[in-house]
């Protein structure tokens, strides 16, 4: 609908005298407002994300009660509108709205599927910083992706294991839900004593009262929504300051608490080794969450502090550690482009096995490589999937990380790692693109590799040896 007036607008201005025009344009911004779009045009996602601002804060405040599933909240959003509007969307998947405020006056709003429609009282101006309000409550539960598996707020036997990739961030609360739109984040948690609720960033307090406990977390770097967590058990915690001055917060199901011990150890050795690579740590804080939840069946790399269905094993908590870098600091601008996370955070692996006296890289690549044309390691090119429902495929991870193994035998350790570091750095706490990893490549190499990314990211079917 947006679209449509824009272009009206344009028609009748290029028809009428530049002076008319002008007085046209001096009416206002008001009268340029329209509505903004519903999705930002994600092809894989195309509800995901919304069009005509940005937030820039979420400030979420609620209470969860593992016995009967209920959450009740109020989210506070702060954004800038990035283009007149007369009504913008919210993305927010079941549980019922109870209020809605923009600039603390009340505003309409409807229900559309995943889309929350706001319509305050008076249009917004572009450019305009506003205020959100939303009361919220309801039985939160996950959203089943297009592969079959679950994301979102997925309840466990003590809690919920909280984690939204690709589009789970709306089960639990309003947001502008795509990549694109990273903002802070405040946590207020409250849950029945003896529960912990882990969120993203450093822990600012604690405290119980009535039989209540809340938690309050604050991430302070930018933060895509799907990276939010809040999941919520009976846990072990441990905290503790490495020799850089992150902040560690692990919390283990005792259930998990033996198995994970050794891994989780190893964690600050993981993030200095991953540092001297990719250089520094991205953020303030870290930890890990090691929950207990059979019918999740995978990790999600939440911003500082990965969550973990089960006890990890080494090689996914170095994996879930890359993608700190890869991932949460430098974000992705398209799910089809997911290979930036997953090829990275795989070849990570790989080179942690190769300088810990394990399989070398190479090694791995060669067996890789070994597969028959008719193996799934082939099915689609890495750089296009094709649809949502392949992004979590084995192309992307496997001959995601062989596109960079086959990018670093082409231009020497010295240049790879030279634009591994310069793609952390160029793009910390902000997004990267393909096609901007392709030039960074070339330009601190010196060589034409359209060729090289062209094979190895796009075409259909095995590659030919490189
Ligand atoms: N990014 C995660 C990892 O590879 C995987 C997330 C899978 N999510 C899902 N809904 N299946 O570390
Ligand atoms: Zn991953």
């Amino acid at each position: 609908a947006g679209r449509t007036a824009v272009l009206r607008r344009e028609a009748v201005t290029a028809t009428v005298p530049v002076a008319l025009a002008a007085l046209f344009v001096a009416a206002g911004p008001a009268s340029a407002a329209t509505a903004g779009a519903a999705g930002v045009g994600d092809p894989y996602f195309p509800l995901a994300g919304n069009g005509g601002y940005d937030v820039r804060h979420y400030d979420l405040t609620f209470r969860y009660d593992p016995g009967n599933g209920r959450l009740k909240g109020k989210a506070f959003l702060t954004a800038r509108a990035t283009q007149s509007l007369t009504r913008f969307d919210l993305d927010l998947n079941g549980l019922k709205v109870t209020g809605l405020t923009v600039d603390h006056v009340k505003a309409h709003h409807t229900r559309d599927g995943q889309e929350l429609v706001v319509t305050p009282r008076h249009a917004l101006r572009k450019g305009q910083e506003f205020r959100v309000t939303v009361g919220y409550e309801g039985r939160p539960g996950p959203v089943t992706d297009p592969d079959g598996s679950l994301d979102g707020w997925i309840p466990t036997d003590d809690g919920a294991f909280v984690a939204g990739e690709p589009q789970g961030a709306m089960t639990w609360f309003p947001a502008d839900n795509h990549p694109t739109d990273k903002a802070s984040y405040d946590f207020e948690i409250t849950v029945p004593k003896g529960r912990t609720a882990v969120a993203n960033g450093v822990l600012l307090g604690k405290r119980t009262a009535h039989g209540q406990t809340t938690f309050r977390w604050r991430q302070q770097e930018p933060m895509a929504a799907y990276l939010a967590t809040a999941t919520i058990g009976k846990f072990e915690v441990r905290q503790y300051t490495t020799r850089d001055g992150i902040k560690v917060y692990d919390a283990v199901d005792p259930r998990e608490a033996e198995a994970a011990a050794p891994v989780l150890k190893k964690l600050p050795s993981v993030l200095e080794w991953a540092s001297d690579l990719f250089g520094p740590y991205p953020f303030r804080a870290a930890g890990s969450i090691v929950d207990h939840a059979p019918d999740v069946g995978y990790a999600l790399e939440t911003q500082t502090r990965p969550v973990y269905d089960a006890a990890p094993d080494l090689s996914t908590l170095v994996h879930e550690s890359a993608h700190q870098w890869f991932g949460d600091s430098v974000t992705l601008t398209s799910w089809k482009e997911i290979w930036l996370n997953e090829g990275f955070a795989t070849y990570a692996e790989w080179l942690y096995s190769e300088q810990h006296g394990g399989t070398s890289a190479q090694q791995i690549f060669d067996g890789l490589y070994a597969r028959p044309a008719s193996d799934g390691l082939w099915e689609f090119p890495p750089g296009d999937p094709g649809s949502g429902a392949n992004i979590f495929g084995t192309p992307v991870y496997a001959r995601g990380a062989m596109t960079l193994h086959v990018l670093r035998k082409a231009v020497g350790d010295r240049a790879f790692f030279r634009v591994l570091r310069a793609w952390a750095a160029q793009h910390r706490d902000g997004h990267g693109t393909t096609p901007q990893f392709v030039r960074l490549a070339e330009r601190q190499s010196g060589k034409d590799l359209g060729g090289l990314f062209h094979t190895w990211l796009y075409k259909a079917g095995k590659p030919g040896k490189p």
